[in-house]
């Protein structure tokens, strides 16, 4: 045997062995896109690959394999010009096709619907024609977070200066997001948040961030959610406008004094009429007690002739 001497020597032959084989083998040259494929969650998806037909190929004579990389679990497999899905895994059952049409010209392209989150992964595509070859893609898969919805706790009768509670939520993203919190002057107030993403069971997430503030008058806060996976981008603003901030400090002193004002004037108004109400009673009696003493004197005089 070659193989009885070191551990190494075995390994040496061994990776010489894989190495030889796989440029002997491999003559049928499969090609498939260069980078990451990147697929919308729930869309349909075209898994490329094909390899160079000198003539029209004989279907009868052709078998494909899709493979996952890691797993070896069976995506789609056609023998011999039939599809052969007794071993195909239960998560692809319904949701591949080949393209039959296309296979002629060496396209062994997998049309994948539906994409699921777990369908992220390497896919090996494998082509037997006369030879055989192999090549792998990368699926990578995108969902789009929905617009951010802000709530402020308190959020009303805020004052400069008051501290604010900001949540921010976004839900059925993937992969995870970038979550930025800025100002209404564009000022990064990321690092006074804190972000958690948590996903459900289909793999989407749900982010939920909580940025504190002492907010200011006019301003406006902005919850970005980016998914760079998918160079999306969604945003959200918390606006606190001239009339929520309620009475600035100023504005309620000035108010202040001007009821302080109308209340002295008010309390110096009615000292003034209580005066005049009052002179003009003393002006009465005199009249009152005149008409007293002529009534004395009629008496008086009523009286003379008794007297008399
Ligand atoms: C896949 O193949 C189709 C048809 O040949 C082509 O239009 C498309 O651009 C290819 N897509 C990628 C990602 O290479
Ligand atoms: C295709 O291959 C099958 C089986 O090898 C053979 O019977 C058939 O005649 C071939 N068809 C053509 C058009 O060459
Ligand atoms: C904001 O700050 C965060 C963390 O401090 C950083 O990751 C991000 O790149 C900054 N973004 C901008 C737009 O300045
Ligand atoms: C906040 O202001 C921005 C720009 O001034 C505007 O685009 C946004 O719709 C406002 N948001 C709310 C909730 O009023
Ligand atoms: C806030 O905005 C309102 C209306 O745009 C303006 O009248 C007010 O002066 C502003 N207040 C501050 C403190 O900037």
């Amino acid at each position: 045997m070659l193989c009885n001497g070191s551990l190494e020597m075995c390994l040496f032959f061994f990776v010489a062995w894989v190495l030889y084989a796989s440029q002997v083998a491999a003559v049928l040259d499969i090609k498939v896109p260069d980078g990451a494929l990147v697929a919308q969650y729930g869309k349909d998806v075209v898994l490329n690959c094909s390899f160079s037909a000198s003539s029209a190929v004989n279907i009868s004579d052709l078998s494909i394999i899709w493979q996952l990389a890691d797993t070896k679990k069976i995506v789609h497999r056609f023998v011999l010009g039939q599809d052969d899905l007794g071993s195909q895994s239960e998560s692809f059952v319904g949701r591949t096709q080949l393209f039959p049409g296309r296979m002629s010209t060496g396209d062994v392209s997998l049309l994948l619907q539906n994409v699921q989150i777990e369908d992220e992964g390497v896919f090996t595509c494998f082509a037997s024609y006369e030879d055989y070859g192999s090549a792998s893609l990368q699926l990578l898969v995108g969902a789009s977070y929905s617009k951010p919805h802000i709530m402020a706790k308190p959020a009303s009768n805020l004052r400069p200066g008051d501290e604010v509670t900001m949540t921010c939520l976004s839900h059925g993203g993937y992969p995870e997001a970038v979550v930025l919190w800025l100002d209404g002057r564009g000022n990064n107030l990321t690092t006074l948040s804190s972000t958690s993403q948590v996903a459900n069971e289909k793999g989407l997430f749900m982010v939920h961030s909580v940025l504190r503030v002492s907010v200011e008058a006019n301003s406006s806060y902005t919850c970005r959610v980016k998914n760079e996976a998918l160079g999306e981008e969604t945003h959200s603003s918390f606006n606190i406008t001239g009339p929520q901030v309620t009475f600035p400090p100023v504005a309620l002193w000035v108010t202040i004094s001007l009821a302080v004002c109308l209340v002295g004037l008010l309390i110096a108004l009615a000292y003034v009429c209580r005066k005049k109400i009052a002179e003009s009673c003393k002006e009465g009696p005199p009249a009152a007690e005149e008409a007293q003493e002529v009534e004395e004197d009629e008496t008086k005089t009523a009286m003379k002739p008794l007297n008399s």
